[in-house]
């Protein structure tokens, strides 16, 4: 029976373990997962430990993911680009870690609005980890347009550096001339989440064919996607990123490769 966890701190917030629950429960399998509250300062040991107490691996999230990444043996691509690990197995001994948030922001959006790459130039708000992540995802789906605007713009100007060609960093002022030619406009700050002030963000610039996804999924419907959708842009909202992205370390731990199905959408939408 594999055994799997989330750890984080806080982390009795997290819908992990009910994602992977459902899934467990739904393709009739034996293993477990659990959330696991570990500070930042017991993290390393937790980490030691884990072969030792028979898991198969686990994900990884706020404050813990960075220090995920330097304790691995080996990394995925993706965890490479990033510089940060959600996700954790074994492979002969050794510790791997990947980072699937990527493979979330993408998957969602093929689920829900596919063709959405079609026109390569986006606007991302937010300059943090979350931001490299769909940054690195972007590129990845060859992206060569994509405007950065973050509050400090030195941290937008890092991920430019980082990323290379193709990449430019902006301030938040520039944001209606940047509208013009962005086929995608993503939020990756933590504005407009639940008890945050809102994404303040004129859209009436932007492209009327212009697609608008937030990464924050509480609230479902946040501010910058309601105005997006009043302006009758499309838009697309975070839920399905957190569903997708666990897909990838349910099927490295318990051997199956998991849908995302409406039914486990209405259990989180059920849950918040
Ligand atoms: P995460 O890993 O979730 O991306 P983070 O690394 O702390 O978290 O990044 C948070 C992002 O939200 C950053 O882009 C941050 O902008 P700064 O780099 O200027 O701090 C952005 N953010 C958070 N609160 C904000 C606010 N009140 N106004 C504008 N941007 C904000």
């Amino acid at each position: 029976m594999a055994k799997a966890f989330v750890t984080g701190f806080p982390i009795r917030h997290s819908r992990s373990p009910l994602i992977h629950g459902h899934w467990l429960n739904q393709y009739g399998l034996s293993g477990s997962y659990q959330a696991i509250e570990v500070a930042p300062e017991g993290f390393a040991d937790f980490v030691q430990s884990l072969q030792r107490n028979g898991y198969a691996g686990g994900n990884v999230t706020i404050p813990h993911k960075e220090n995920a990444f330097a304790l691995c043996d080996q990394h995925d691509p993706a965890a490479e680009e990033i510089g940060a690990v959600n996700t954790l197995w074994f492979d002969h001994g050794k510790l791997c870690g990947g980072n699937t948030d990527a493979y979330g922001f993408v998957a969602n959006l093929d689920a829900l609005r596919p063709g959405w790459d079609r026109n390569k130039s986006a606007m991302v708000l937010g300059a943090g980890g979350a931001s490299r992540a769909v940054v690195y995802a972007l590129k990845q789906r060859g992206f060569n347009d994509i405007r950065i605007v973050n509050r400090t713009v030195d941290r937008a100007k890092q991920l430019e550096d980082r990323f290379g060609a193709g990449i430019t960093a902006h301030e938040w002022r520039a944001i209606p001339e940047l509208l013009k030619g962005a086929a995608l406009i993503v939020n990756t700050t933590s504005l407009g989440m639940e008890g945050n002030a809102d994404a303040a963000v004129d859209l009436s610039r932007a492209e009327p064919d212009a697609l608008v996804t937030d990464i924050v999924y509480v609230p479902l419907d946040t501010p910058l996607l309601r105005s997006a959708g009043e302006l009758g842009l499309k838009t697309a909202d975070g839920l399905g990123m957190l569903l997708h992205q666990a897909v990838p370390g349910f099927e490295r731990w318990f051997g199956v490769r998991p849908e995302v199905t409406p039914a486990l959408r209405q259990l989180i939408l059920a849950d918040m």
